[in-house]
């Protein structure tokens, strides 16, 4: 509900029939019967389509032991440090009903391939239960990690007996791999389960987090990135050899539902990203094009529109979220949709039907905060995008500190483990570096807290962009006042601003953490006039 109302967009509420009232309480959900899967099933294999289930053991079954709460070590449905209680492998009774649940599965699924899951599993209870203990005894296994790895090789025996071959998410290479079960490697952060694998003739799915995410909103250059993805390559530190590379075998898309209440904001969510995922999948990578995707793209859009399915309008263009001038600015703002109308407010209102129309381009002598809306043929409004115009004067250049400058900026790394950049330098120091450029150096992962800080001598007055990009969150200060707050948790995220800069020396500063899930951060800029942004060099501290 806040949500629709922060986006002005009817499609984040909750379609009122999947929501029902149960002694007072109001209930959203809703289950398959076996008549509605055999329906999903026959749909898809008409249009060429099989239909992998997973029903994810043993974690993520919180629907499973809150109805069957003796599954779990404890026998209580409950709650671990950051994912529901597992099932418990200990127990004979809990095996069964893992089984039974898949024998029911297999019956529906034609297809040969069915997903266990078995991601993200928290093994705490498995330390404390006697049942668990007792398996690990018998079975000679060193710990609760090759617990979880018997549990799926005792699936797999099960999978195989009904003639299924398994799939799981790539935490079953840990604690040791089944010559034959396909791992879908989603854990952009641990790409030695891609290389451990393949190695071991392991045939893997590539859908890395973040990037093939498609709940994540799609961000501006999304779509592109995605095009550009190489399944067979995408991480060089995987060091494939051939007969590796023929173990990869194709690439897949997530898109989790629990905060997409409609089945328009699903089609919103992977739309076009999955015109982009379909071209990865089928297309050589010497005969990919992202030109000609860009057009295809545009004829697609037409399909979509005839046929009732929503898509999101990609980003309008002309403009950055924070824009600086002097004396006046004009204003372009394209979209590579031919068809879309534009809409504008100036006074921080929604834009709607009745907003103004954008034309042409604006000129604007004060500062001014736009808020541009697309509107598609049918009339659906995309989402909003703000546009802040400052008028400036231009920061005055900084003296020097009085002592020997040397080459590069300073990085301070912090023993951090927080979400918000100001509490990084509470942290503990660890070390300095001294780096060309704003950049995580390649040997540091994990918790990270990182502060930069040098200058850079500007060659002109002028406005100057700046894009700040991080995995997860990055504020950058120029010249002692914060200019993006790309700060918080969150994947690949590209913040732009502007800034009247005078010639002479600026300083610049940079916080950035990283939560152990994969990180990357860069600061780009363009000279004034131009539009190209380049790594930022040349610092001295
Ligand atoms: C996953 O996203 N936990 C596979
Ligand atoms: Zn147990």
């Amino acid at each position: 509900m806040a949500m629709a109302v922060k986006e002005d967009n009817p499609d984040m509420l909750i379609p009122q029939e999947l929501l029902k009232v149960e002694d007072g309480d109001t209930l959203y959900g809703g289950f398959y019967t076996q008549e509605q899967i055999r329906d999903v099933v026959a749909y898809a294999a008409e249009r060429g389509i099989d239909v992998i289930p997973e029903l994810d053991m043993p974690g993520h079954l919180m629907g499973a032991q809150q109805g069957y709460p003796w599954i779990t070590c404890t026998g209580e449905s409950s709650w671990g440090q950051s994912f529901s209680s597992p099932l418990c492998p200990g127990k004979d009774s809990a095996l069964m009903f893992a089984k039974n649940v898949y024998s029911e599965v297999f019956s529906l699924f034609p297809y040969e391939y069915v997903h266990l899951g078995a991601d993200e599993v928290e093994k705490t209870n498995w330390k404390a239960c006697p049942d668990c203990q007792a398996r690990i005894k018998t079975y000679n296994l060193k710990d609760e990690h090759e617990l979880q790895a018997w549990f799926v090789h005792d699936m797999e025996r099960h999978f195989n007996a009904n003639g299924k071959k398994l799939i799981g998410w790539d935490e079953i290479v840990d604690g040791g791999l089944s010559p034959t079960a396909t791992i879908t490697w989603w854990r952009d952060w641990a790409p030695k389960a891609v290389t451990t694998a393949t190695a071991q003739g392991n045939d893997v799915i590539v859908c890395p987090d973040f990037l093939l995410y498609f709940d994540f909103i799609e961000q501006a250059r999304d779509l592109k990135r995605v095009y550009e993805t190489e399944p067979t390559t995408y991480r060089a530190d995987w060091n494939l050899t051939p007969e590796q590379i023929k173990h990869i075998r194709g690439v897949q898309a997530n898109t989790w539902c629990e905060r997409i209440p409609s089945v328009r904001r699903m089609q919103y969510q992977v739309m076009p990203r999955l015109l982009a995922l379909s071209e990865i999948a089928w297309v050589q990578p010497d005969a990919k094009d992202w030109a000609d995707f860009e057009k295809r793209f545009v004829a697609q859009v037409d399909y979509l529109d005839r046929h009732g399915i929503n898509y999101r309008v990609p980003d309008l263009t002309g403009f950055n979220d924070i824009n600086v001038f002097v004396d006046t600015a004009t204003i372009t703002v394209n979209s590579i949709l031919p068809n879309i109308e534009v809409r504008y407010t100036m006074d921080g209102s929604f834009p709607n039907a009745q907003s103004t129309l954008y034309t042409g381009p604006i000129t604007v002598t004060e500062s001014t905060k736009f808020i541009f809306r697309p509107f598609r043929p049918d009339g659906t409004a995309g989402a909003m995008q703000t546009a802040e115009y400052r008028k400036e004067a231009y920061s005055p250049a900084q003296a020097l500190p009085d002592k020997k400058m040397e080459d590069g900026v300073r990085m301070v790394y912090h023993e951090f483990k927080g979400r918000k950049c100001a509490e990084i330098q509470e942290a503990k120091v660890v070390r300095n570096y001294t780096l060309d450029s704003v950049a995580v150096p390649e040997k540091l992962e994990g918790w990270l807290g990182l502060v930069y800080e040098g200058f850079i001598e500007v060659p002109q007055d002028g406005v100057y962009t700046f894009a700040l990009t991080s995995n997860d969150g990055s504020m950058l200060y120029v010249d002692g006042e914060l200019l993006i707050d790309n700060d918080g948790p969150h994947g690949d995220t590209k913040l732009t601003a502007q800034r009247a800069l005078a010639k002479g020396w600026h300083r610049f500063r940079v916080e950035y953490f990283d939560m152990n899930n994969g990180g990357m951060l860069s600061l780009q800029w363009a000279l004034p006039g131009e539009t190209a942004l380049k790594t930022m060099t040349g610092f001295k501290h």
